[in-house]
């Protein structure tokens, strides 16, 4: 059992196995009646548990297993090892019960119909899960209020900007209420007002609902405004589970002093306090390890002309770009899994692997093409 958390996932591994394709006339012939499997270990050994109400910010660069953990944990994939546990249900066997109880929001695909207005979906949604009456006006009147698509709702999909497109699309994925979001790059080429209106709704909807929300996202302000805890994961393993303000600690434990000079100084002049990152004119940024920081200032004060001074933390986009650079020279596959990545709209289009039943889903998430 859970324990009542929302999300169990117990050592969860998938491994897909792809064809190979050999190059020539020949190499074709022989895939047709002998192909070749190369397995691509795309999540490996990933156990976290996440409890009811929290937000969480799921990191990793492309191709690190995030989509794929978040297929498994809706039930769309079955994982090779390991064991979910999501709502209470075993995502994979847990059918139209517990599709009642998630969403999930693929942000580059759209369950939609395109030529027609994302009222129609709502309806098909409505049929599909079942909704009373009176829960179907109740939802649909404080999303469509939340989200502010009264105006849209009626004019075909293909017409709607990304930005309405997106928040109909949250409209549809929310309408039986459910508890748990599973949002895989919700803003995914939105503009910035456009994310900012998504990350509100999402903010307000787990307040209102004390919904269970993880989260993927390029956007890096997207998960500073909503997720207080990470997780990260790199090609497959997870590097970090815990505070978003504690990571700047664990993987980047420096602190950068920002100055400005009254006059030029030699960068050796600068290097005796620390690794000079920026050097231009008057300006220089230098990164001193946390413990040392107080010291340093004051040295620094003390012997050269500064202007001003300012202690900042590395920005955490850069805090987590460390944490993969570092993790890239370890590990065996990294080069292959990084070839892996250039054509993974292909190979993601290809979705449930070899021998695979087929989803249990009575009702949506029915964006899976395959
Ligand atoms: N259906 C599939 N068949 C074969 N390989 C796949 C399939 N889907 C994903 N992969 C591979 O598994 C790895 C993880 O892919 P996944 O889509 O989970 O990454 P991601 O973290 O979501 O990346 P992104 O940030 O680009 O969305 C990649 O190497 C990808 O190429
Ligand atoms: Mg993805």
């Amino acid at each position: 059992m859970t324990g009542g958390a929302s999300i169990v996932a117990e050592r969860l591994s998938k491994t897909y196995r792809v064809k190979v394709r050999e190059p020539g006339l020949a190499g074709a012939f022989r895939a047709l009646f002998r192909p070749r499997y190369r397995e691509v270990h795309a999540v490996e050994d990933v156990s976290f548990r996440i409890e009811p109400g929290e937000v969480v910010g799921f990191l990793g660069p492309n191709g690190a297993g995030k989509t794929t953990t978040i297929k498994i944990l809706t039930g769309l994939l079955y994982p090779t090892g390991g064991r979910a546990e999501v709502a209470g249900f075993d995502p994979w066997r847990g059918g139209a019960p517990f599709k009642r109880r998630i969403a999930l929001v693929l942000g580059n695909k759209q369950q939609l119909i395109w030529d027609l207005p994302p009222e129609e979906t709502l309806l098909l949604n409505r049929a599909i899960y079942g909704l009373s009456d009176a829960e179907y006006r109740r939802n649909r009147e404080e999303l469509v209020d939340s989200l502010g698509i009264a105006g849209v709702l009626d004019k075909p999909v293909r017409q709607l900007s990304q930005g309405e497109r997106m928040r109909c699309e949250l409209a549809a994925a929310l309408l039986h209420r459910p508890e748990l979001l599973f949002l895989d790059e919700p803003t995914l080429g939105l503009d910035l007002g456009a994310q900012e209106a998504i990350r509100a709704f999402v903010r307000e909807y787990n307040r209102r609902h004390g919904a269970t929300v993880l989260l993927t996202s390029h956007y890096m302000a997207d998960v500073t405004a909503l997720a207080p805890r990470v997780l990260i994961i790199n090609r497959g393993r997870l590097l970090y589970d815990g505070g978003l303000t504690e990571l700047a600690d664990r993987i980047a434990p420096v602190k950068r002093l920002e100055l400005v000079l009254e006059r030029e100084v030699d960068r050796a002049d600068l290097e005796r306090f620390g690794a000079v990152t920026v050097l231009e004119d008057h300006k220089a940024t230098i990164e001193v390890p946390r413990r040392d920081v107080a010291r340093a200032s004051a040295r620094l004060l003390a012997a050269l002309p500064v202007a001003d001074l300012s202690i900042t933390d590395p920005p955490i986009e850069e805090v987590i770009a460390r944490a993969f650079a570092g993790e890239a020279t370890k590990g065996v596959d990294a080069a292959e899994r990084a070839g892996d990545v250039g054509d993974a709209g292909g190979a993601r289009g290809a979705g449930v692997p070899e021998g695979a039943p087929s989803p249990t889903a009575a009702a949506p998430p029915r964006k899976e093409a395959e």
